[in-house]
C-alpha cells in the first residue's frame, strides 16, 4: 500500500511540475505525430499563386504546399483550400499570403509616410482597413510591417520603412502589427503580420539593394535589432529572412540571427519564413555550393519554411536520411507552422465568408485621408503662404498633380488608380477656388520642355501655383535605388520658371524618400513634403492647402542638403572634432594654407547640417517650449524622474504637436549618440492655450549594449531634452545613479 501511495504522490509532483501543454500544443503533436517526413516537408514549401493549375493543386493534393502566397481570387482561393482540407490526407489547411504592406485596395501613405504621422493610432487603423479589405480576399498573413531601421535614402526601400530611428520604428511596427492581428488571430478579419526583413537590411551598402552589410554585433543590437524585439513582443506571428548577408552570413543561413537571438534570446515561437528566393540566393552570395547545401544550410540556421526557392522540397528528405539535417529540426518547424495555421483558426474555419463590399468604405477611405493629412510634412512657409488665403484662381501644376498610379507609392499591388482621388480632382471639387491645372510634365523624369510654357502660363493666369512634383512610385521600393537623389527630369526646371512669374509657389513634393531639394526649397514660398500618401492624397492636399486640415507630420528620415552627405542623420556620435569653424567651400581664401580653417568634422561643400533633420515639420501655427522642469536631477538604478514641459501654442489655429523627448549619455565606455529618442506624444493644443506635456525616464531608457553584449545604463550625467525636433530645445542634466 505504501508504495500504491509513494507511486501516486510522484505522479501527482511530476504532473504539477509539467506544464500543461496548452490544447493548441497537443493538436500540434497529435498531428505532427500523423504526418509523414514528405508531409511535414510539404507544410515547408510557400509557392506562388498559380490560379488552379493542375501543377499546383496536384502539389496541394499530395501535401507538397504549405502556403500560397499571391492569389487574391477568393474563389480560386476557397477552391484551393477546400483540395487541402478535403482531398490532402490530412486535411491541413493552406495559409494565403500577400505583401499588403499599405493597404489592399484603399491605400494608406507608405510606411515612411505613416511614420511622418507620429501617431500610432492612425497607423494601427491603417493596417485594420488593410485587414479587412484583404481578409475578405482569402488573405490571412502580410509580408509587413518592415521595420528595416534606414538611414540612406538612396536605398529604395526606406519607402517601406518607419525612417531612421530604433524607437519610432518599434512603436510604428508594433502599431501595425496590433491593427493586422487585433487580439485575437482568429477573428476571421486578422491578418497573420510578419517582421521583416531580419535583419540589418536598411543597412545595404551604398544604398544598394540586396547589397552586403557590416554591422557590429553592438549597432546591431542597439539600432537594427530592437524594432524586432519590440514586434516579436507584440505578437508578430512571423518573421521573414532578409536578403542581405551580415559580416559575410546571409540572413537565410544565420543561426546565429535566427536561433541564438530569436529562439534562445527572444525565446520567439512564431514562424520564419525566407525572403521570396533568398535561400538559393546564397549560392551567388558564394555562401553555399549549390541548392542543396542552401537547403542544408538554412534547415539548420532555423528556417521554418522556404519562399519559392523549391530547395526544401527538392532536397530536404535526401538530406535527413543523409544525416545533415534532422528530423527533430524540420518537426520543430513544422510545429512553427501549424502553430500559426491553429492561431489562425484555420483549422475550424479554412474558407473565406463573402463580404459585401469590402473595398473603400466610406470609414476606411476618412482613415485613409485621416493618415495622409497627417503624414504631410510642412517644411516651409514663408509669409504665411499657406493656407492659401485672399486667393480666386489657383494654377495646379506638377508631373504628380493628377497621377493616381503615382501618389499610391510602391508595393500597393491591389491598387485601383481609377480609385485614387488625385488632387486634380479634389481641387476641382473646391468652393473656394477656380482651378487651372496643367502638369507641365507628363511624367516625373520627363525631360520635355514644351509642356512647361502650357504650365507658366496657367500660372500667370491664377493669384497662387501649387507645383506638385516628386517621384513616379516605380522610383521607390525594391531595386529602385537611385545614387541622385534630387528630383528627376524637368522638374526643376519647371519650378525656376514657374517661380520667375512672382507668384505665391507652394511645392507639394510626392515622393517614397527624401529628395535633395535645397535649391527647390529656396525658390518655393512653401513646401508640404507628402511620402507619396495614397487613395486619399488629393483630398488630404486640398485640406491642408485650404486650411480646412492643419499639418502636424513630422520627419521620420533627415533629408540631406546633398546626397554626397548620406549617411547623415540625427543619432550620430560627436566625435573628437564636432563641426565648429565651418569654413564652405567658396569662402576659403585663394591660396589658403594647408591648415589655415578649421579642422572640425563637416563637409566643406554642405557644411555639417541636413536640409532638414529628423523630427523636423512646422505648423500653420506656432508652439512655445518651455525649458524642461525634473522631478529629480538624480536618477537612482531602480527608480523613474519625471521630465515636465510647457509647450504654448503662441498662434492662431488650434493645432496637434508631436513633443520629443531625446536624451544624451555626455560619458559612456562606448561612445553614444548627440540625442536619442526616448519617447514622443502627440498632443493637441488649442490657439493661446498651454499644455504641460510629461515622460517619465528610469535606468533601462538609457541602456546600451557593451562590449560584452550585455545592455546596461552607466551611471553619470545626462542631458535630456523635450523638444520640437531632434535639434531644437535646451537640455536639462541630471546624474543616474
Ligand atoms: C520580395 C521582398 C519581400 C516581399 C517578398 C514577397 O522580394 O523582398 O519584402 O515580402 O518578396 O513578395
Amino acid at each position: 500500500m505504501k508504495n500504491k501511495l509513494l507511486w501516486f504522490a510522484t505522479i501527482a509532483l511530476l504532473a504539477a511540475c509539467t506544464p500543461a501543454k496548452d490544447s493548441t500544443e497537443q493538436k500540434i503533436d497529435n498531428l505532427l505525430s500523423q504526418m509523414t517526413l514528405e508531409e511535414k516537408i510539404g507544410q515547408m514549401n510557400q509557392l506562388n499563386g498559380m490560379g488552379l493549375s493542375d501543377d499546383l493543386t496536384g502539389q496541394i493534393r499530395a501535401g507538397q504546399v504549405g502556403s500560397i502566397l499571391n492569389e487574391v481570387n477568393v474563389d480560386v482561393v476557397n477552391e484551393l483550400q477546400r483540395i487541402a482540407v478535403e482531398e490532402s490526407r490530412l486535411g491541413i489547411p493552406l495559409i494565403i499570403a500577400r505583401d499588403v504592406i499599405h493597404g489592399f485596395k484603399t491605400i494608406f501613405p507608405i510606411p515612411l509616410g505613416q511614420a511622418a504621422t507620429w501617431n500610432p493610432a492612425v497607423v494601427e487603423a491603417g493596417a485594420r482597413v488593410a485587414a479587412e479589405e484583404s481578409a475578405a480576399s482569402g488573405i490571412r498573413w502580410t509580408f509587413s510591417p518592415m521595420i528595416d531601421v534606414s538611414r540612406d535614402p538612396r536605398w529604395g526601400r526606406i519607402a517601406e520603412s518607419y525612417g531612421e530611428d530604433t524607437y519610432l520604428s518599434a512603436v510604428m511596427g508594433a502599431a501595425t502589427v496590433k491593427g493586422y492581428q487585433t487580439d485575437n488571430l482568429a477573428n476571421p478579419t486578422a491578418i497573420a503580420a510578419c517582421a521583416k526583413h531580419f535583419c540589418g537590411y536598411g543597412v545595404s551598402e551604398s544604398g544598394k539593394d540586396y547589397n552586403t552589410t557590416w554591422i557590429p554585433e553592438v549597432q546591431l543590437r542597439d539600432v537594427y535589432l530592437p524594432p524586432f524585439k519590440a514586434v516579436a513582443d507584440a505578437g508578430c506571428a512571423t518573421f521573414m529572412c532578409s536578403f542581405n548577408d551580415i559580416n559575410g552570413v546571409p540572413s537565410t543561413g544565420n543561426a546565429w540571427l535566427n536561433k541564438d537571438i530569436l529562439r534562445d534570446e527572444w525565446n520567439y515561437d512564431g514562424m520564419l519564413v525566407t525572403d521570396w528566393g533568398s535561400m538559393e540566393q546564397m549560392i551567388p552570395h558564394g555562401f553555399c555550393s549549390d541548392l542543396k547545401h542552401a537547403a542544408e544550410v538554412a534547415a539548420n540556421a532555423g528556417v521554418d519554411m522556404d519562399m519559392m526557392s523549391y530547395g526544401y522540397t527538392q532536397y530536404l528528405k535526401t538530406l535527413v536520411e543523409e544525416g545533415k539535417v534532422k528530423e527533430a529540426d524540420i518537426d520543430n518547424a513544422v510545429r512553427n507552422i501549424l502553430r500559426l495555421k491553429f492561431r489562425l483558426g484555420l483549422f475550424e474555419n479554412p474558407y473565406t465568408a463573402k463580404v459585401e463590399n469590402p473595398y473603400y468604405r466610406p470609414e476606411s477611405l476618412e482613415k485613409a485621408k485621416q493618415a495622409a493629412i497627417e503624414s504631410a510634412v510642412l517644411l516651409k512657409n514663408d509669409k504665411q503662404t499657406l493656407p492659401l488665403k485672399d486667393v480666386r484662381t489657383v494654377a495646379l501644376v506638377g508631373p504628380l498633380a493628377d497621377a493616381g498610379v503615382d501618389q499610391v507609392g510602391t508595393w500597393c499591388f491591389d491598387a485601383e488608380p481609377e480609385h485614387c482621388v488625385t488632387p486634380a480632382q479634389a481641387f476641382r471639387n473646391l468652393e473656394q477656388f477656380n482651378v487651372i491645372v496643367e502638369p507641365g510634365l507628363t511624367y516625373s523624369r520627363d525631360n520635355s520642355q514644351q509642356g512647361i510654357q502650357k504650365a507658366v502660363a496657367a500660372a500667370r493666369r491664377a493669384d497662387a501655383i501649387v507645383c506638385c512634383v516628386g517621384e513616379e512610385a516605380i522610383l521607390s521600393g525594391e531595386a529602385k535605388c537611385r545614387a541622385d537623389i534630387s528630383l528627376p527630369g524637368a522638374q526643376t526646371e519647371l519650378i525656376r520658371q514657374l517661380k520667375a512669374t512672382g507668384k505665391p509657389l507652394v511645392l507639394a513634393v510626392m515622393a517614397g524618400r527624401p529628395l535633395t531639394i535645397g535649391e527647390e526649397t529656396e525658390m518655393a514660398d512653401a513646401v508640404l513634403y507628402h511620402f507619396h500618401a495614397g487613395t486619399m492624397a488629393g483630398p488630404a492636399l486640398a485640406e491642408l492647402i485650404t486650411g480646412q486640415a492643419v499639418p502636424s507630420g513630422k520627419l521620420p528620415v533627415t533629408i540631406p542638403k546633398m546626397v554626397g552627405q548620406v549617411p547623415v542623420y540625427y543619432a550620430h556620435k560627436n566625435t573628437g572634432r564636432p563641426a565648429s569653424n565651418i569654413t564652405m567651400i567658396d569662402d576659403i581664401p585663394v591660396a589658403a594654407p594647408q591648415f589655415s580653417i578649421g579642422s572640425t568634422s563637416y563637409h566643406l561643400d554642405a557644411g555639417s547640417q541636413p536640409l532638414f533633420p529628423f523630427g523636423y515639420g512646422l505648423s500653420y501655427t506656432t508652439f512655445a517650449y518651455a525649458n524642461p522642469v525634473l522631478s529629480d536631477t538624480v536618477l537612482t538604478r531602480n527608480g523613474k524622474i519625471t521630465v515636465s514641459c510647457e509647450i504654448r501654442n503662441t498662434g492662431s489655429y488650434d493645432a496637434y504637436e508631436t513633443v520629443q523627448l531625446y536624451t544624451r549619455d555626455l560619458v559612456a565606455s562606448l561612445c553614444q549618440p548627440v540625442r536619442l529618442l526616448k519617447g514622443f506624444q502627440k498632443v493637441h493644443i488649442k490657439a493661446g492655450q498651454t499644455a504641460t506635456v510629461s515622460f517619465e525616464l528610469t535606468a533601462d531608457d538609457l541602456a546600451f549594449c557593451h562590449s560584452d553584449m550585455r545592455s546596461y545604463a552607466e551611471p553619470g550625467d545626462f542631458q535630456v531634452w523635450i523638444a520640437a525636433d531632434s535639434q531644437q530645445g535646451i537640455p536639462a542634466t541630471f546624474t543616474l545613479r
